[in-house]
């Protein structure tokens, strides 16, 4: 807020006491060594693309390798406490490199940091700077701290902060799909969830900024943007009223997320879009439209249901119910027909009965999923329903239910790819399949995975059209026509 109303005169004087300092410490940094893991959601994988920016602007170079390193930085999540645990043992072999290298800085940034805060410091006693997902401008004065011999924290949360003006730097890329974060943070407080604790309130970034960020990417070469959000259907701008006056004569009065998939579709037919998360209380008819509308947004939707349920879907506060999700469903179905669609599933939430549970398995019979990612339910510190109800499906039952949902989906899963055999599908080649480098692999628009035996005649980036002979449980497998 308070940098939207600054004058713009004051902005800039502002900004070349910035550019004098910035050539300051991008010497003072020259050559130091960046090495960053993320954890978590393509949210997190995003951020590290920012934090990576934020630091080469200063004169760091990243490396592959954390061992010759003078700064270590892991990106973390803490969504179930599992993943929070692999955390803690990545980061006990990073200490074990400091302890070798007593000058290199660990840091731990994302999700966790912003959880924890500065108890890190006391529960790992070799790590220095601790920072929350949305401080991460001020990185270079937190590891000066760190230089002068201090620890350094900052987990502010913000109301505005969107990195809007930061290009990522593009790290472990292909060269041909990226993400494009629109917005962050997330207002939904489902009562099982961390994320509106660890990542604030939900904010819209600017659409022209995007539109930029994608159009250069598509410049650069790139063929593929997946379009980032806790919850893309809320997605919302609304310029400021000083910046409505400047912008004005491109009438631009507020942006929905139905229009801002137009606008990134117009950007080249040839530059595929995707997007996640959609929330099933908030995904429209005009968002649907919208997809149906162009050729180049793909037809896949990633759509969680959590569970079947009414009763538990209301304890989880998702404020949908089973009916609102199977109209949305239909309504999927209707507009844009073949549409895949993917969900996460949470097995043994609080109270959760052997019926309710029943629910959710027959959830899956009406959609039949093209894809699940599916887990048992992990009570998080904070939430509302760690405060209101109590974690009583026993472990061996979570378990048990978990593998009924697992192996369902995987019946679904080989189902919707044999549905695809037989058929010609337009894949963008994205490099060498996993297994071998006589094939090449890319994503279908319904977001499966094609192999297909490498030819001269194409490479990667380029979409070709592959006759599909046969699946196996997780891939199309087929040639080039
Ligand atoms: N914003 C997305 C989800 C982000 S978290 C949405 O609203 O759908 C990704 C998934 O992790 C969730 O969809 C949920 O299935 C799972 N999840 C979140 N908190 C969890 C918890 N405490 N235990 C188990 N799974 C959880
Ligand atoms: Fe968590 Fe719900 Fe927000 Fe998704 S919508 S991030 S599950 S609170
Ligand atoms: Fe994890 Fe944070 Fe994403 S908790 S799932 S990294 S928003």
């Amino acid at each position: 807020m308070m940098d939207l109303l600054t004058p713009d005169k004051t902005h800039d004087e502002s900004r070349q006491g910035e550019a004098m300092m910035l050539e300051q410490t991008a010497e003072k940094h020259n050559g130091r060594k960046l090495y960053i893991e993320s954890y978590g959601c393509a949210m997190n994988f995003s951020d590290s693309e920012i934090v990576a920016s934020i630091l080469l602007d200063k004169g760091f170079e990243t490396t592959k390798d954390y061992n010759n390193a003078d700064v270590v930085f892991i990106n973390t999540c803490s969504i179930r406490e599992n993943a929070e645990q692999r955390v803690r043992n990545r980061l006990k072999e990073f200490t074990v490199a400091k302890v070798k290298n007593p000058g290199m800085i660990v840091g731990v940034l994302g999700c966790m940091a912003e959880r924890l805060k500065a108890k890190f410091l006391e529960e790992e006693k070799l790590v220095d700077v601790v920072v929350g997902p949305d401080a991460y401008r001020d990185l270079p004065n937190l590891i000066d701290q760190v230089d002068d011999g201090q620890k350094a924290v900052n987990v502010l949360l913000s109301r505005e902060e969107t990195y809007a003006d930061i290009n990522p730097v593009r790290l472990n890329t292909n060269g041909i799909n990226a993400f494009v974060s629109i917005m962050r943070g997330c207002d939904n407080m489902c009562s099982f969830c961390v994320v509106p604790f660890t990542r604030g309130r939900e904010r819209s970034r600017d659409p022209q900024s995007i539109i930029k960020e994608c159009t250069d990417l598509y410049n650069q070469g790139y063929r593929e943007v997946t379009l980032l959000g806790q919850n893309v259907d809320s997605y919302k701008w609304k310029p400021e009223a000083t910046e409505a006056a400047e912008i004005s004569i491109n009438d631009i009065t507020g942006v929905n997320f139905a229009q801002l998939l137009e606008m990134v579709a117009l950007i080249n037919p040839d530059l595929r879009v995707r997007f996640s998360t959609s929330h099933p209380k908030d995904i429209t008819d005009e968002v649907l439209h919208a997809i149906a509308k162009y050729e180049n947004i793909c037809n896949y939707i990633h759509l969680p249901v959590q569970s079947g349920n009414s009763r538990v879907l209301d304890l989880m506060n998702r404020t949908y119910d089973r009916e609102w999700y199977m109209e949305r469903v239909e309504a999927i179905r209707r507009i844009i027909p073949g549409c895949a669609i993917s969900t996460d599933m949470i097995a043994g939430f609080c109270t959760e009965t052997e019926e309710e549970h029943q629910e959710t398995l027959s959830m899956m019979d009406f959609v039949q999923y093209d894809y699940a990612y599916m887990f048992m339910y992990s009570e998080r510190p904070g939430t509302l329903a760690a405060k209101r109800y109590t974690d009583d499906i026993p472990e061996t039952v979570k378990n048990r239910r978990l593998n009924e949902i697992v192996n369902k989906q995987r019946a679904h899963s080989h189902l919707r790819l044999q549905e695809q055999v037989g058929k010609v599908q337009r894949v963008l080649i994205e490099g060498f399949s996993k297994k071998s480098n006589l094939d090449y692999c890319g994503r279908s628009n319904n977001n499966a995975m094609v192999v297909f035996p490498v030819s001269e005649s194409y490479k990667p980036g380029q979409y070709v059209n592959v006759f599909i002979d046969r699946c196996t449980t997780a891939t199309l497998i087929g040639k080039v026509i």
